[in-house]
């Protein structure tokens, strides 16, 4: 795999980089901005002048504190951050490009709350598209999507005033029924609606299933209606691309339009660094005309944002590169591998993605106390739990996971 943008620095090449791009912003004690309700970080609480700051190009980036509101691959964009700002395009392209095999500058995207801003995000477009390049009704457009979809989905619906279809998945190989994928889809078109909005997983909460977005595409078009695909990639978006280069949930899948990543998930970043990508065209359906005061609009559901987000997602990708990034992913997959071979031994029944870090393991063989002393995750706190997850990140150690498997032999 060739990679355009993703290469690996050394802390000193970081830094140098990230303070010409805070030097590229405003700097109050030089300049005056008499209009922006923005300043540095106040010096009595955070103090500026601590002696590690000067090795620490991300803190120092907190305490500068730029407002990244806007959408920078996109037009203009307040002046007074333009350093960081460059950045933030710079980390949207890499992922764009090198992670997610968009074609150069092809796209449009920024660093989101989180993967439910920017699956809100998604489907806020997509609603705006129908309506103003369609002529839909609102009552016409609905979002697709499996069970096993994060509640996200749910939320934009509720905020969007949109329908919500959601299709039954194989209780085994948590995949989509294509059968009652067709149902769903011909009982909507005929309660009137005619245009779909599909979130399909790159890896699900609880199981790290992968839906097939061609399936989704195949579906619709036999059924003569209109779709915009957008991929959940949340959690499996820094894995997947790794650990299956060889798949159909990026851009070049021409049914893919838009794609979530978190950063604060399997990139360890700071909580606030969820990542929206769109094809070009797509993020004007979410301009805010009204926005006025911001130079070059705002198309983003955010509103002001802290650069320093970006700035961290842009360190993590360039201290590991890709060979890094690779290497990291593999020996998650191989612990993962390893937890498998385990609970197999066991004869434990649990679900698993080959390519993706989640265990599901049916809580018939999970004791409450097990599952509370190890920290599982159950797929409901409000019903009897079906399932249980161990997410192997980077503390999971095998050594860890070693007392868990005793404790569960114990247990049989
Ligand atoms: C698949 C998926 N989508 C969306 C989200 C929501 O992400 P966030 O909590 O960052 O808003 C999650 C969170 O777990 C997720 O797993």
């Amino acid at each position: 795999m060739e990679f355009r943008h993703w290469k690996k620095l050394s802390h000193k090449e970081q830094d140098a980089i990230i303070t010409l791009a805070l030097k590229n912003n405003i700097d109050y004690e030089d300049k005056m901005s008499l209009g922006i309700p923005v300043s540095k970080l106040d010096p009595n609480v955070f103090y500026e002048q601590a002696s590690f700051l000067k090795e620490a190009p991300l803190l120092r980036t907190y305490l500068q504190n730029p407002n990244h509101i806007g959408c920078h691959t996109l037009g203009s964009s307040e002046p007074f951050f333009n350093g960081t700002q460059q950045l933030e395009e710079e980390v949207i392209e890499l992922i764009s490009v090198d992670i997610l095999k968009a074609k150069s500058k092809s796209c449009d995207g920024y660093i989101a709350a989180g993967g439910t801003e920017a699956n809100i995000q998604a489907a806020w477009i997509y609603r705006n598209y129908f309506m103003e390049a369609c002529d839909a009704r609102i009552e016409e457009i609905a979002l697709l999507s499996s069970d096993d979809t994060h509640y996200s989905v749910t939320k934009a619906a509720n905020l969007l005033n949109l329908q919500s279809v959601s299709v039954a998945v194989d209780e085994e190989t948590r995949k989509i029924h294509p059968e009652l994928l067709d149902a769903a889809i011909v009982h909507s078109k005929k309660a009137g609606i005619k245009y779909f909005i599909v979130i399909s997983n790159m890896a699900t909460t609880m199981f790290g299933s992968v839906d097939d977005p061609d399936l989704y595409a195949g579906m619709l078009a036999k059924n003569e209606v209109a779709y915009k695909i957008h991929i959940d990639g949340a959690f499996g978006g820094f894995i997947f691309p790794v650990s299956c280069p060889e798949n159909n949930v990026n851009f070049s899948n021409p049914n893919v339009s838009s794609i979530t990543l978190d950063a604060h998930k399997m990139l360890q970043a700071p909580y606030g660094t969820g990542v929206f990508i769109a094809r070009k065209g797509l993020m004007q359906y979410a301009c805010t005309a009204a926005a006025k005061y911001v130079s070059g609009m705002d198309f983003t559901l955010s509103g002001s944002r802290s650069g320093a987000n970006a700035i961290a997602v842009w360190m993590i990708l360039f201290t590991y590169g890709p060979h890094g990034w690779f290497e990291k992913i593999s020996k998650l997959l191989y612990r993962t591998a390893w937890l498998c071979k385990q609970l197999d031994k066991l004869s434990i029944k649990y679900y698993r993605h080959p390519n993706l870090n989640i265990v599901a393991i049916r809580a018939q063989h999970i004791p409450a106390a097990i599952a509370n002393e190890y920290g599982m995750v159950p797929d409901s706190h409000t019903e009897a739990p079906k399932w249980y997850k161990v997410v192997v990140m980077d503390h999971v150690e095998i050594d860890y996971l070693q007392g868990f498997i005793k404790a569960l032999g114990k247990a049989l």
